[in-house]
């Protein structure tokens, strides 16, 4: 077995301390540009909904939290209204329920500055717990339930959002959408950037949001509204624990080690602290950004206070990897990680891997 040797992960395991130093020189950053600006975020009871929340309060903007569900949220409903933000439970397909919610801001805020477009289905929870179904495997429901949040939910938020951004001639709209959009080229035609991580409708309702992104910063420009996209890296969110242990059930490590949420926060802070005179229509894949803004290479944001059972995973996997060293890029090229996640894999004696990233 190859000794591993992650080629930005050097010597010591990335601390705590170290993702708390990047933290606050991100708010020291962009942080006062934020203060006392009206911030909504949808799906934000949980997951990196949450975590960017939490970021916007500490930077002192009023945060509304829009989200279907608060169950298990009560502790951070409450911290979030005694300061001074609303936690709103609202289904972003429901119109009604959005021009309630839209109202509510109104009244209470007056305006919006910021929207953070972060409330999605993800394969996990369309396929509860494990996710990735082949495309053939999908239904025609499957499409549509996920084409009605991922896209048409995200529409029907902008255009009720982006009416007070239009008035003051300023505002940031931010969606989260996802690296698996992504086509690349090696000189030659192009081609997905990791369709072995099977995860069709999901994708398509990113990629449409994607679109939807650049179209939308084109249009409202002169208006002083900055429209850009976040991809953001490998995640330990809401339903990440449940997925990893269903994998480890059948004994395969649910792929690489995440990242803990807050790995998204000082390019959400860039990203909101923008109008349209300066960054709009760009799509940001958050370890290159975090990498070119110095905010640490991947490694630095992985997470390493995972639960006994799954950190026992993940070491194991890390330990049966192979050596890849590249300079001059934030983290592994995808194709390099699924070829090293399946040689891991086969190290550990296992004949399955995640999804398309077969063993075998
Ligand atoms: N976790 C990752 O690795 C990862 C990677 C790339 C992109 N993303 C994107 O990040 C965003 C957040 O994902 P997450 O991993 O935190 O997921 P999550 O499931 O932990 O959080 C999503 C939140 O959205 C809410 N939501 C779902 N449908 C809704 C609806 N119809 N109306 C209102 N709220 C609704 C959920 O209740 C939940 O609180 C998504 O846009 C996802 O596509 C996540």
């Amino acid at each position: 077995m190859t000794n591993v040797v992650m080629p930005d992960e050097g010597a010591s395991i990335p601390a705590k301390e170290e993702q708390t130093k990047m933290l606050d020189r991100a708010f020291r950053e962009w942080g006062s540009e934020l203060s006392g600006r009206v911030a909504v975020v949808t799906g934000g009871a949980r997951g990196l909904g949450r975590t960017i929340a939490e970021c916007l309060m500490r930077s002192g903007a009023k945060v509304v939290a829009v989200d279907k569900s608060w169950e298990g949220a009560d502790a951070f409903r409450q911290e979030l209204e005694a300061k001074n933000g609303l936690a709103v439970t609202v289904d972003i397909t429901d119109d009604a329920a959005l021009d309630t919610a839209y109202e509510l801001v109104m009244a209470q805020f007056g305006t919006v500055d910021i929207l953070i477009n972060n409330a999605a289905l993800v394969s996990e929870t369309l396929f509860y717990p494990t996710g990735h179904r082949n495309t053939l495997d999908t239904t025609d429901e499957d499409w549509q339930k996920m084409f009605d949040v991922n896209l048409f939910g995200a529409l029907k938020v902008i255009r009720r959002f982006i009416a007070p951004m239009r008035a003051n001639g300023r505002g940031s709209i931010l969606n989260v959408v996802s690296s698996g959009v992504l086509s690349v080229s090696s000189g030659g035609a192009f081609y997905g950037l990791r369709p072995w991580t099977v995860e069709m409708p999901y994708q398509a309702t990113k990629a449409a949001l994607t679109a939807l992104t650049f179209y939308l910063a084109e249009e409202v420009r002169t208006e002083g509204i900055a429209v850009n996209a976040l991809m953001p890296g490998h995640t330990r969110t809401s339903w990440f624990d449940d997925t990893a242990r269903a994998f480890n059930d059948i004994d395969v490590v649910y792929f690489m080690r995440p990242a803990v949420a807050e790995h998204v926060l000082p390019c959400t802070l860039f990203l909101a602290s923008q109008n349209a005179a300066g960054a709009t229509g760009r799509l940001y894949y958050v370890p290159e950004w975090n990498y070119d803004y110095g905010y640490g290479d991947y490694s630095a944001w992985l997470d390493h206070e995972l639960p006994a059972d799954m950190e026992e995973g993940y070491a194991r996997l890390e330990a049966a990897m192979p050596t890849y060293e590249r300079s001059g890029v934030p983290h592994l090229p995808f194709d390099a990680q699924g070829a090293l996640y399946a040689a891991a894999m086969a190290n550990m004696g296992s004949r399955e891997g995640w999804a398309g990233g077969s063993a075998q």
